[in-house]
């Protein structure tokens, strides 16, 4: 699409028995990007799976996939990932040490690098590295799981995550996880994020396209 906003269905909630067919599904309602959540069961409680699933659903579209590392050491993942065909490495900045040096070989590796923040995690995490991001996912409920409720205070952090990215002169992306469906895709679009992760709206639906569709435009009623 080119109206500049990114729909991202999280295949965490879709069906594993039918992924090929619940996959296009959300394609079929223009789902732009598909989230791919990696876990490790340490850097959060819950394990799901590792670079077979974004090799898995290469074999099934071309589209982008937006790999979010939810582990901890995400350094080990960069060439897995690269090589079953990710197109976003995102990962979080308390997960590693040396944060720019993994965002620059995310990079080489023909990544876009991203870099997750916590609800209790400030952006002054990133501010600093800011001109070498091409996405900042601000995590709106506590990662580890699906079908969470958006926590209240994301808006006010999606506003100054914004500021802090014009004032650096980045044109990050803007990415938002976790609790959003079409009662609270509007007010985090408003608040100036422009790539919606939806995990539990789009898979959990009797019509994952539709979904997809309807996430879409409440965005733009609210431009
Ligand atoms: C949560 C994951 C999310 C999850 C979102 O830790 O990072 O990507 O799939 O699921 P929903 O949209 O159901 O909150
Ligand atoms: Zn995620």
């Amino acid at each position: 699409m080119t109206d500049g906003i990114r729909i991202a269905p999280s295949v965490l909630a879709a069906d594993l028995t039918r992924l090929g067919e619940h996959v296009a599904q959300a394609l079929a309602g223009g789902a732009d990007w598909l989230h791919v959540d990696i876990m490790d069961g340490c850097y959060v409680p819950s394990i799901t799976f590792g670079a077979n699933m974004v090799a898995a659903l290469r074999k099934l579209t071309n589209k982008p996939l937006d790999v979010h590392l939810m582990v901890v050491e995400p350094e080990k993942y960069i060439a897995p990932c690269a090589d079953a065909g990710a197109s976003v490495f995102t990962f979080h900045p308390d997960a590693t040490r040396h944060v720019q040096r993994q965002l620059a070989a995310v990079k080489e590796r023909g990544m876009l690098a991203g870099l997750a923040l916590n609800p209790a995690a400030p952006l002054a995490l990133v501010e600093d590295v800011a001109s070498d991001l091409d996405l900042l996912l601000i995590m709106t409920v506590n990662p580890g799981f699906g079908g969470q409720t958006y926590l209240p205070g994301s808006d006010d952090k999606i506003r100054r995550a914004r500021e802090l990215l014009a004032a650096r002169g980045s044109q990050a992306y803007i990415e938002v996880d976790g609790g959003i469906t079409a009662q609270t895709i509007g007010q985090a679009h408003s608040a100036g994020a422009d790539t919606f992760v939806a995990g539990q709206a789009v898979f959990g639906a009797a019509d994952p396209a539709r979904e997809v569709r309807e996430l879409r435009r409440r965005c733009l009623v609210t431009v």
